[in-house]
């Protein structure tokens, strides 16, 4: 197969951050996504829906003339969220869920929540509004190791939210672990996945390729190959409940290579190829649709994108750089070649 038509894809987990950045990057996305979640985790983060709006407007502003993309928002929760604002977001239809960053475990976390318990009153309230849960699902004790967090977040916190709150939707972001993949399987439908470009086509040992390798360091961090595998199982699968999220997250190369370098990749650039890439390594498109186009609007309850998109099987070069504000943007696969280009 050297060709494909498939219904426009949406991002189910973008970092935009904000001007002056946002204009440098929302572009990227636009050309290739007809929507994306839009996290919130700026610096201060978007915690209620007066911010939401405002930061949806600024990504409105910064948009190509004549785009039709629709960034979708989300708010971040602190241990100090108030049931107020879950219950008047849960009217927005800009805004799709709030997210839950365990305090410490990634970029711009800090105000996130300490201990689960704490915003029990807030689950609630989003359970009862039917308003979905956006985890990133990390242990944040610095003693478990790092490769294990995810696994250890399933059983010491995950496993509880789901029975404590059986009726919340929760979306277990960016997904990196074959426990992960089994967690989500095991679940009924108000529990879906997204997965990342990245975590379909490298492993860990791409991080220590010959030297250190910044710029694939990202949260949560890259597994071995045997979760990989797991991953694009759960992607090119039949499931449903698994789709598309890039968690692209630009830093800057001097962010990116520095003695304590930020953890974040840049996929937008060539999203949607980079999966075609990871879908071609499996040898198997059919559900690629699904999982780019269809199972992501089905688990949010939206209209699928009415456009098309068409791919090809043709080489093309990834650049090795991009203009970003201050400095340059590396994107994921600098310099490399890749199999698939939009048509
Ligand atoms: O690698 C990551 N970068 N993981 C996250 O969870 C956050 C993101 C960012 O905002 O840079
Ligand atoms: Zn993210």
């Amino acid at each position: 197969m050297n060709k494909l038509t498939i219904i426009k894809p949406d991002d189910w987990h973008l970092h935009l951050r904000d001007s002056p950045y946002l204009a440098a990057v929302v572009g990227d996305t636009a050309k290739q996504f007809g929507r994306a979640i839009v996290m919130p985790n700026l610096k201060p983060p978007i915690t209620n829906c007066e911010e939401a709006e405002s930061y949806r407007q600024r990504i409105l502003s910064d948009l190509p003339v004549g785009s039709q993309f629709q960034p979708l928002m989300t708010l971040y929760l602190t241990n100090n969220t108030r049931v107020e604002d879950i219950a008047l977001a849960s009217l927005s239809h800009n805004i799709l869920g709030a997210k839950l960053y365990p305090a410490g475990a990634t970029t711009n976390s800090d105000a996130g929540v300490t201990h689960i318990q704490k915003i029990y009153p807030v689950l609630e309230a989003m359970q009862k509004h039917q308003f979905p849960l956006l985890i990133h699902g990390e242990a944040t004790d610095n003693k478990v190791d790092i490769f294990d967090r995810e696994k250890h977040f399933i059983d010491s916190t995950m496993q509880q939210i789901r029975n404590d709150f059986p009726e919340l939707r929760i979306i277990f972001e960016h997904i990196t672990t074959r426990e992960a993949v089994d967690f989500v399987l095991a679940q009924d439908d108000d529990v879906a996945a997204t997965i990342t470009p990245h975590h379909l086509l490298i492993n860990r040992n791409a991080m220590f390729e010959g030297g250190i390798r910044p710029h694939h360091y990202c949260l949560p961090i890259a597994k071995r190959e045997e979760h990989r595998v797991a991953l694009l199982n759960a992607a090119t699968g039949h499931s449903g409940r698994f789709f598309a999220g890039t968690d692209s997250a630009p830093h800057s190369q001097t962010a990116k290579e520095s003695a304590c370098g930020c953890a974040g990749i840049y996929s937008a650039f060539c999203a949607i190829e980079l999966y075609a890439e990871a879908f071609e390594l499996a040898g198997d498109f059919s559900h690629f649709e699904a999982f780019m186009s269809l199972n992501g609007p089905k688990f949010y309850r939206l209209p699928v994108n009415t456009l098309q998109i068409t791919i090809e099987k043709s080489e093309w070069q990834v650049p090795q750089t991009l203009d970003y504000p201050g400095g340059l943007l590396i994107p994921f696969k600098a310099g490399e070649t890749l199999q698939w280009s939009i048509v």
